[in-house]
């Protein structure tokens, strides 16, 4: 279990993906020594910087200069090359090419695109066939129990509305509304996935207990921080749980 206490959170919020994702990035072999992966709205690096240690090549599309510049310094921080390009999900296709990953990382990026299912359309011209897309989106249930525990009633109930999530009554996409933007279900997030073409083949249920717990007490209270990796790790392939998720993870490959 890592070292300081933002480190401990970090690692409880990301290790349902790290540990699905692991089969994936750890399948080399000679003939194959590295993966193309593409990181789109890879931000800092988060993900991108580790993918790059264990050896793959790893490019991230951003649209933002700031997070592209943090990214260089972590790449420069951990000694492994990524390549940052500047752009969105809608020129994509320009910057990548079709048919230029085995692996595309999606997280935390189609809550703000302006269409969900013309982005997914998109990374599905960009993953090669038989290659992976990983999805991580925010889940609408988990965020209207939030507001509704917080005594947001008003913002719970106005959650509540499906129409939100990606398309509004006549079928046109909805514009991402607040900080966050959309939010999916996880049967909706699967019919997207399917629409575009790919196969899911796992879909996980994310931070289920993690931004429940008081920060404090994973600080102070020894094996905390790893008994909640334990917990998240043991309901996360549970479908009860994936309503009560802040976020899903899909892994679907073309
Ligand atoms: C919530 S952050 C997620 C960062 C990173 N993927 C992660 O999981 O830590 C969203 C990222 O998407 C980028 N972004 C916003 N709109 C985008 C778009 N239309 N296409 C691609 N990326 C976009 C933002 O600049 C930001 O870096």
């Amino acid at each position: 279990m890592p070292g300081s206490a933002s480190e401990r959170r970090d690692s409880a919020r990301t290790g349902v993906v790290w540990a699905a994702l692991g089969p994936i990035l750890n399948k080399q072999s000679v003939d194959q020594p590295g993966l193309d992966v593409l990181d789109i709205g890879g931000g800092t690096g988060g993900f991108a910087v580790r993918v790059a240690g264990l050896g793959h090549r790893v490019t991230v599309v951003d649209p933002s200069p700031d997070a592209l510049a943090a990214l260089d310094r972590r790449a420069r921080e951990h000694d492994v090359a990524v390549t940052g390009r500047q752009g969105d999900l809608s020129s994509l296709l320009d910057v990548v090419g079709p048919d230029s990953a085995d692996v595309v990382l999606c997280h935390g990026v189609l809550e703000v695109v302006d269409d969900p299912a013309t982005a997914l359309a998109t990374l599905a011209r960009v993953v090669r066939p038989g290659g992976v897309l990983s999805l991580l989106a925010a889940q609408r249930h988990a965020a209207v129990v939030a507001r509704a525990m917080a005594g947001h009633f008003q913002q719970a109930l106005a959650l509540l509305d499906p129409a939100a999530a990606s398309t509004d009554p006549e079928h046109r996409p909805v514009p991402p509304t607040g900080r966050t933007g959309r939010r999916f279900t996880h049967d909706e997030l699967a019919a997207l996935v399917v629409d575009a073409g790919f196969g899911v083949d796992e879909i996980h249920a994310i931070r289920v207990f993690t931004d429940l717990v008081p920060g404090s007490l994973l600080d102070l209270e020894p094996g905390a921080s790893a008994a909640l990796v334990e917990l998240e790790q043991a309901v996360a392939s549970r479908p009860e749980y994936l309503p009560l998720a802040t976020q899903v993870h899909l892994l679907a490959h073309r």
